[in-house]
């Protein structure tokens, strides 16, 4: 089953889908995230973090007040899901998390930023342009000992089966499968890494050490 593209940037640079996207993260948030945020609170590292693609800013806050010490910056390439994400942030989340337009494919736009100690995505790999280029970038950016940790949809046989293209349903075409993502990694020259499926078997998860 070959993978599509889904891109979709432009779709997130409208501040109605922007909108449309928050509500559907709240009311699935949940089964979408409850695996990501038991191993992040696993991994316990200290220190600065990345988000990359944050959206509309869910998680972000969500891993600001499990991690009270860290400090975050929270990055996406659509203005409008960063105005989306600064809205009703109470005094605390606003001195913790700053947040920053940028392109995961585009070295440029993240150098400034620094290094950090983790970087985390969710459900954002399968719509960058490059993601070989995104992950070496994101890698760079890494102090020594740091942790990339993406949790993403991942591309499964049954499609095959199922009619509906319905946007979840294409996104999960548009994912990797575990075998692609680890051929970028060794392209890249990567060493340290583990794959990993998440029941129920569309999502999984990849962490990458420095
Ligand atoms: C499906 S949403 C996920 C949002 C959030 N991470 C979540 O899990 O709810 C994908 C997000 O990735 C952002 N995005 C897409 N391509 C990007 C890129 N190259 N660099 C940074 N952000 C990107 C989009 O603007 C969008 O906000």
């Amino acid at each position: 089953m070959k993978r599509i593209t889904e891109s979709h940037q432009d779709y997130f640079f409208d501040i109605d889908n922007a909108n449309k996207y928050l509500n559907d993260a709240k009311n699935a948030s949940k089964a979408r995230f409850s695996n990501f945020l038991s191993s992040i609170k696993k991994l316990d590292i200290k220190g600065k973090y990345l988000e990359v693609g944050s959206g509309p800013g869910i998680i972000t806050q969500v891993i600001a007040t499990q991690h009270p010490n860290a400090e975050i910056i929270a990055n996406d390439i659509s203005p409008e899901m960063i105005k989306l994400a600064q809205m009703d942030l109470d005094e605390d989340l606003k001195t913790r998390i700053k947040y920053k337009i940028g392109d995961a494919c585009d070295i440029n736009s993240l150098k400034d930023l620094g290094k950090f100690d983790l970087i985390y995505s969710t459900f954002t790999l399968h719509h960058w342009d490059n993601a070989e280029l995104a992950i070496k970038n994101l890698f760079s950016l890494l102090n020594d000992n740091g942790v990339l940790y993406i949790h993403d949809l991942r591309r499964v046989i049954w499609l095959y089966y199922i009619k509906s293209q319905s946007g979840f349903f294409n996104s999960i075409r548009a994912a990797y499968k575990p075998g692609e993502i680890k051929a970028m990694l060794n392209r890249i020259g990567i060493k340290k890494f583990k794959i990993r499926t998440i029941f129920p078997f569309f999502m999984q998860s990849i962490l990458i050490r420095k």
